[in-house]
């Protein structure tokens, strides 16, 4: 196991920078889960840490070494990709003693390994099964022994469940986490799901067109996001965001003025921008008006989306609520859960 830090980590590919000067601390046996937008350079800066792209700037330490310039086999990594990138022509035990067979291990020392991560797995009777003959759950397992077998100082992920269904995806996501559990293995797991980010990760790195926007543990980043970026980007359905302005008595907006929690009094005559939940909105006949414009069931909750004045807004209500599209509610933040950030930026402003 190993620590590993990033220091000014920079990448372009030509003239463009695509990475720009990312700075991040894993811990030794810390699950760490990147997430970001399509294009923010998840998998760039993992395939950097993993050795399979050059550093165009900057320091990457691995375990207390320099590893910027080592190959990816003298890195002691292990990588698991979306592709599971299994040998068709081989079992599923031959695919996960391969590396170690490559590295000069004897036969009984890999069967040794393989039946350890076979166990760990729950793969023992499909061991002898090509991968055509295998599930694609049971085939992510298998690309997961691969990468246990070398017992390596970092697991890297690149979203390993994307091409499994939903059912799956929360079931592997499971069994990534006890794996994690047993082997207390560093790993840096990338993902654009952001259930995933929330349920597996000790800290989450939200990235965002190259830089780092926040670092932290999930509820922090979900209780008290920096930046309106980070807030609409995590939680789903996303938060709502209402224009308005600051004045001494709170939050003006649509004919209404919502209480503040906070002193705001720095901001008071500045425009400002209100973020709340979908689930801090609840029926207030004193809340400001909503014309409802489309009403989904879900069984434990209802989600209602509507219009608040010319903003389009979420809300999801525990009650059963019974509504109808063109109806007119009026719906009231919960001013303890309620989220202020300026205009410009961006940034919070508390
Ligand atoms: N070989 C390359 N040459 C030029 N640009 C590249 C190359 N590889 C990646 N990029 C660019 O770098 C940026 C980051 O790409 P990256 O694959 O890291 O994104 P990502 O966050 O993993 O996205 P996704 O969620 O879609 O997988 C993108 O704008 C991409 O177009
Ligand atoms: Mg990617």
């Amino acid at each position: 196991m190993a620590q590993v830090t990033l220091s000014e980590i920079r990448k372009s590919y030509g003239s463009v920078n695509v990475i720009h000067g990312v700075d991040l601390q894993i811990n030794d046996g810390e699950f760490v889960v990147l997430v970001g937008p399509s294009g923010c350079g998840k998998s760039t800066l993992l395939r950097m840490i993993a050795g399979l792209e050059t550093i165009t700037g900057g320091t990457l330490d691995i375990g207390g070494r320099i590893v910027n310039d080592l190959d990816p086999k003298d890195r002691d990594i292990a990588m698991v990709f979306q592709s599971y990138a299994l040998y068709p022509h081989m079992t599923a035990a031959t695919n996960m003693g391969f590396s170690l067979e490559h590295r000069g291990g004897s036969k009984a020392e890999i069967e040794e390994r393989v039946n350890w991560a076979a166990g760990i797995l729950g793969l023992e009777a499909l061991l002898d099964r090509y991968p055509r003959q295998l599930s694609g759950g049971q085939r992510q397992r298998v690309a997961m022994g691969r990468a246990i077998v070398r017992n390596p100082q970092v697991f890297l992920f690149d979203e390993p469940l994307s091409n499994l269904d939903a059912k799956l995806r929360v079931v592997m996501r499971g069994e990534i986490k006890s794996l994690h559990q047993k082997l207390k293995t560093t790993t840096v797991y990338v993902t654009h799901d952001q259930v995933e980010a929330m349920t597996m990760a000790d800290r989450i790195v939200v990235l965002n067109r190259g830089r780092v926007e926040q670092i932290g543990a999930p509820l922090d980043l979900y209780d008290r996001p920096a930046n309106r970026f980070v807030a609409g980007f995590i939680g789903s359905p996303s938060m709502n965001f209402i224009e308005g302005t600051i004045t001494a008595e709170g939050f003006a907006t649509a004919g209404l003025t919502v209480p503040l929690p906070i002193k705001a009094q720095s901001h008071v005559g500045g425009p400002a921008i209100l973020g709340i939940r979908p689930e801090h909105l609840r029926l207030d006949p004193a809340g400001i008006r909503a014309e409802v414009l489309l009403v989904e069931p879900m069984g434990a909750e209802t989600q209602v989306t509507m219009l608040l004045g010319n903003t389009q807004v979420i809300g999801v209500f525990r009650e059963r609520v019974d509504l109808s599209p063109d109806t007119v509610i009026n719906v009231m933040p919960d001013v303890a859960a309620i989220h202020l950030f300026d205009t410009d930026g961006g940034q919070r402003l508390d």
